[in-house]
């Protein structure tokens, strides 16, 4: 199997992509260890990958605490014994303009979405370096890295840094064998999108027109390109910002927005 004696911790186990990344790594034989502050939904992704053969173990955590970053890495080592890929997937979105954000808001997107990937990072690398090198870290960025979306200022503001910190730590640590890539998919139908989607049957209909091919996507579609930035077969691949989004970013299509 691919990732046979592989050891992955993703953040934002619990739920949509996360899990999905968790139980697709589980399924090609990775160790997973499953960060989510959900306890309850993160122990169901335990559960899952524990049915369909695998291993796991949940952590509680809240990625934008720096000592829970720390934690996490030395939990999953403590029980697997090393660390071999880091999915830094936790994010929550903000519905809001920037007119209409806190700082209280702030903090708390910026923390999670931003910071939270930062120190996941730092405490993977500090780690990779202590097995004598090697490593992976698979970002999830989206395409409001580089395309804004209206009325999610602060979101769109922490995806373009994610793409940015995943060409940075890839210049920084290629030399050690270390390799960094961010993935940014299009509309994904997780809970995340709840709130658009409870508007009525129409906010979904539109934001498939937004994509190419006429669709929203689904989680399992973006754990294969985690898969597969995972496996050797990616091992020329550092730095680079992947579309998983149905060609939303071929066209002119995200332009026309979706009107409610
Ligand atoms: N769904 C989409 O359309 C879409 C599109 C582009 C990018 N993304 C990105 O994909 C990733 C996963 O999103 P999703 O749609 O699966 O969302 P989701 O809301 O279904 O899952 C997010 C998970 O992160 C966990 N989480 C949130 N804050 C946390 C914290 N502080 N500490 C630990 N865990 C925390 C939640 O409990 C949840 O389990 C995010 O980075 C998101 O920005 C999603």
């Amino acid at each position: 199997m691919k990732f046979e004696n592989r050891v992955a911790l993703v953040t934002g186990a619990g739920s949509g992509i996360g899990r999905a990344v968790a139980l697709r790594l589980a399924q090609d034989g990775a160790k997973i260890a499953v960060a989510d502050w959900n306890a309850t939904t993160g122990g169901e992704t335990v559960q899952l990958i524990q049915q369909q053969g695998g291993e796991a173990i949940l952590m509680q955590a809240d990625v934008s605490k720096v000592a829970d970053t720390e934690r996490i890495v030395a939990e999953t080592v403590g029980k697997f014994g090393k660390l071999n890929i880091l999915v830094n997937n936790a994010a929550v979105m903000l519905e809001k303009t920037a007119v209409d954000t806190t700082e209280e808001d702030w903090e708390r997107i910026v923390g999670i979405n931003l910071k939270g990937t930062f120190f996941c990072a730092k405490h993977a690398i500090l780690q990779f370096r202590r097995q004598g090198g090697g490593g992976i870290i698979v970002n999830m960025a989206s395409v409001n890295s580089f395309f804004a979306e209206g009325g999610i200022a602060a979101y769109c503001t922490t995806k373009g840094g994610i793409a940015q910190l995943t060409r940075a730590l890839a210049m920084d640590h290629s030399g050690e064998g270390i390799r960094v890539n961010a993935i940014a998919p299009g509309w994904i139908e997780t809970p995340m999108n709840a709130n658009f989607f409870a508007l009525g049957p129409h906010i979904k209909e539109q934001a498939a027109k937004l994509h190419a091919i006429n669709r929203i996507g689904q989680p399992e579609e973006v754990a294969h390109l985690v898969a597969f930035l995972a496996s050797d077969e990616a091992g020329f691949i550092t730095g680079s910002l992947m579309t998983v989004d149905g060609g939303f970013s071929a066209g002119l299509a995200p332009a026309m927005g979706i009107v409610v």
